[in-house]
């Protein structure tokens, strides 16, 4: 493996959460062992070796991402794979692109790709409102949207002024139109900034008090996709938005897309325009804390990265291996 993020989803699957289950195996510790699995749905591997029976279209030295979730675990520096575990990222593609964004790409900005794509036809100069906008794929979503013409409002959390103001910058300068914190939502110089803007769809990852706030924003006929649930509250929405607004509330799942609506034509067309602007640095990963992993790293030394990435919350945390 060259690179791979601990994302919450990977951290779901561990607590069990999650609907994708890892591959249970006595071949890692041994028979005379419990059957372990190992943890991470994403990230990048460069092929060592090619079995006997596979074709030419996988070559020593080609990069590849795992094809599925669930597959193989990726917290590895080494895996034993089949030919339709992984997809290949042509260099072409990746030309000017660092391993954590290619090892990154299925998930998080593939998410933000469809999310701006598959429930509201967007075009210049249409609204879209979305929480947890400081994360992997919020920021995804504002870079995703700029070449569209498409405009974002941002909601994220309060925090103290300073680190605030910081991450509004932050954000700004990733293309986002307007940055708000949750506090905000209901005040009437918030009101008044929205007066004018019709915005036809909402993207939610949080839940609870922050999607209803959001929600009230939404205008006649738009839809609000819910694709995370990081507060772990339920989506709840007021009678009043549905029946006088009627308000489409729908979800996705990438891993639903991957398994049921891609074809490689499509997916290939996403990830390939993903790392253009990667490439062009139109496009930027998520700050990421990265760990070296060199081989021989301590069992201890990963268990305690991923403890502090699943007890951090928002700071994304990554793998790298040498
Ligand atoms: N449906 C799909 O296919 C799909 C695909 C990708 C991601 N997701 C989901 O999308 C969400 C974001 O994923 P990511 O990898 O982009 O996240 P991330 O980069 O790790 O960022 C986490 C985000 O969640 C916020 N957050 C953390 N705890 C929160 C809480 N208790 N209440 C409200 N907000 C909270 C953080 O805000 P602060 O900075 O304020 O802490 C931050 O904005 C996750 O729920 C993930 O599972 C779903």
């Amino acid at each position: 493996m060259l690179a791979s993020p601990v994302n919450p989803s990977d951290l779901n699957q561990i607590e069990g959460t999650y609907p994708v289950k890892g591959r249970f195996t006595t071949q890692i510790l041994g028979p005379s062992q419990p059957a372990v699995a190992v943890g991470g749905n994403e990230g990048v591997g460069v092929v060592r070796a090619v079995g006997a029976g596979v074709g030419d279209d996988l070559r020593v030295g080609d990069w590849v991402v795992p094809r599925r979730a669930g597959e193989f675990g990726t917290w590895c520096t080494h895996a034993v794979v089949g030919r339709e575990q992984v997809t290949v990222v042509p260099e072409e593609w990746r030309r000017g692109v660092d391993a954590l964004t290619v090892g990154s790409i299925r998930v998080n900005p593939s998410t933000a790709y469809r999310l701006l794509r598959d429930f509201v036809d967007l075009g210049p100069g249409d609204w879209v409102i979305q929480n947890g906008a400081n994360s992997g794929v919020g920021r995804a979503l504002i870079q995703l949207a700029r070449p569209l013409g498409v405009r974002t409002i941002n909601v994220v959390r309060d925090r103290p002024p300073a680190e605030y103001e910081a991450l509004e910058r932050e954000l700004l300068d990733l293309g986002a139109d307007l940055v708000v914190r949750d506090s905000e939502l209901g005040t009437d110089s918030f009101r008044a900034k929205m007066r004018d803007k019709r915005v036809s769809l909402g993207l939610n990852c949080v839940g609870g008090r922050m999607t209803l706030a959001m929600a009230k924003y939404l205008a006649q006929g738009a839809t609000l996709a819910t694709y995370g649930g990081m507060s772990r509250q339920p989506v709840v929405l007021p009678t009043s938005l549905l029946l006088f607004k009627d308000i489409a509330a729908r979800g996705f799942w990438m891993n639903r897309w991957y398994e049921h609506q891609a074809d490689d034509v499509e997916r290939d067309r996403m990830w390939q325009s993903i790392l253009k602007l990667a490439g062009e640095r139109r496009f930027v990963s998520q700050p990421m804390q990265t760990v070296e992993w060199a081989q021989g790293l301590p069992v201890d030394e990963v268990q305690q990265l991923v403890r502090r990435a699943a007890a951090w919350g928002s700071a994304k945390h990554a793998f790298v291996f040498s």
